[in-house]
């Protein structure tokens, strides 16, 4: 990691991020895009790209884990403006919860308002197999709760209130948009909580029977920091997860879950997520 985390960020650094990538696009982005592990083909689809690398732009965290690039992706996509993250930084990679989200924040100063953020994820329902999509309806944010929340020290008016509600963090229009849309396209798309831990290690079988028990039905590594952030700030929020390996339940059998079985299960995925998020930027308002 080159780029330091500081604890926080204030509204001068955050505005000199978003001013670097405004003066390096001819484009006005009205929708936010988050790549996951595996998930950045999806950029190749973006039209008249400008493309911005992280370690550019003053302050952004810059990811080294395989399977994430690292830049900006400016363009169209089905016929709206898209700001895509071709990859994104991790709280394991020793980065600060306020430095992840401060992608966020230069999407807010740049007057994005909406974000759609995608993930790879174990599956932890005994309904989902590898290769589903999953619609997320609610989180878990466990890292949050012990103590990493992105919102934790001094609250920045300019974007939001210090006690902001979670009630609705996935927003109802554009889940009820996401539904219809699957359905016209005959795509199956699972629903659930999805839970946060910090990583980078995979979870043991005791953990996945935990975490089943509190309510989760995929488990990952990102996407709650962004989601919390982009709230604060009025964004509306999409989320949905590629379930590239179903979680492991029982100790000493064959099975294991690796970063190769995530990556390769998330090539298969990307031509149903591209198939869905076109058609859902599509008909967006
Ligand atoms: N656990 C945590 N993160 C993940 C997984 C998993 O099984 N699969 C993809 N990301």
């Amino acid at each position: 990691m080159t780029t330091k985390s500081k604890d926080f960020y204030n509204y001068q650094e955050f505005k000199q991020a978003a001013d670097y990538v405004q003066q390096h696009t001819k484009h006005q982005p009205e929708v936010g895009l988050i790549l996951g592990s595996g998930l950045s083909p999806l950029a190749d689809e973006i039209e008249a790209a400008d493309y911005i690398p992280y370690q550019e732009i003053p302050h952004f965290p810059h990811s080294g884990v395989p399977g994430h690039a690292g830049r900006l992706v400016i363009g169209k996509l089905a016929g709206k403006t898209v700001l895509a993250m071709q990859g994104r930084s991790h709280f394991y990679e020793g980065y600060t919860a306020q430095h992840i989200t401060l992608p966020i924040r230069v999407m807010q100063v740049m007057g994005v308002k909406t974000l759609i953020v995608t993930n790879a994820a174990g599956g932890v329902n005994a309904g989902f197999k590898a290769g589903d999509l999953m619609l997320i309806v609610d989180h878990i944010n466990f890292v949050g709760m012990a103590r990493n929340n992105p919102l934790r020290g001094p609250n920045l008016d300019e974007f939001g209130p210090r006690f902001p509600s979670m009630t609705n963090p996935y927003h109802p229009d554009l889940l009820n948009l996401a539904r219809k849309t699957a359905r016209n396209l005959n795509l199956t798309l699972q629903e659930g909580c999805y839970t946060y831990l910090a990583g980078p290690t995979f979870e043991t079988p005791a953990e996945i029977r935990f975490l089943k028990v509190i309510g989760t039905d995929a488990v990952g590594m990102s996407t709650v920091p962004e989601v919390i952030v982009a709230n604060h700030g009025g964004m509306r929020v999409l989320g949905i997860s590629s379930i590239t390996n179903v979680a492991i339940t029982k100790t000493g059998t064959e099975a294991e879950t690796t970063h190769k079985e995530v990556l390769e299960t998330g090539k298969i995925i990307v031509p149903k997520l591209i198939t869905l998020l076109k058609g859902v930027l599509s008909k967006m308002d």
